[in-house]
């Protein structure tokens, strides 16, 4: 078993900036279906949670780039379950297990993963 760790940082503004400007087109090739649905529920908040999703994606990326070192954006999925606590979902790829956790305040969203192969 080896264990792969990834971590990333991101200015909110940056991401509100894209969706401003790109809308739909930043927004589908980044963001799951599911993923937009729970980002647009936090209503004035969901910046955030957009920005968390994206260091998420950065972070499992940096994990899992040494064996997979290309996947797009909605291959790495963010899921939480029902107590708010957030899962990946990797879709065709082979990790045995990956573990993320996010914090977000009002500048910035965090993400670091943990991968087992
Ligand atoms: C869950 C909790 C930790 C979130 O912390 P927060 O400071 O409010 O929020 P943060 O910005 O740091 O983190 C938000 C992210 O935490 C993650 N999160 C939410 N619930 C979680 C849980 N049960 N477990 C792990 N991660 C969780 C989510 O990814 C969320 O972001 P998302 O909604 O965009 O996916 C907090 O609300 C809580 O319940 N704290 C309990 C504290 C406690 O009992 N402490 C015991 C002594 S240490």
């Amino acid at each position: 078993m080896k264990i792969y760790c990834g971590t990333d940082i991101i200015e909110i503004a940056r991401i509100k900036k894209s969706i401003e400007e790109l809308g739909d087109r930043f927004l589908k090739k980044i963001y799951t279906e599911k993923e937009i649905q729970y980002c647009e529920s936090k209503k004035n908040q969901k910046y955030q949670h957009y920005a968390a999703r994206f260091a998420a994606k950065e972070a499992v990326f940096k994990a899992i780039s040494e064996k997979t070192p290309t996947i797009d954006w909605k291959s790495i999925e963010v899921e939480n379950d029902k107590t708010g606590k957030p899962h990946i979902i990797l879709h065709n790829k082979e990790f045995e297990s990956i573990e993320i956790s996010i914090s977000h305040c009002k500048e910035f969203a965090v993400a670091y993963a943990v991968a087992i192969l």
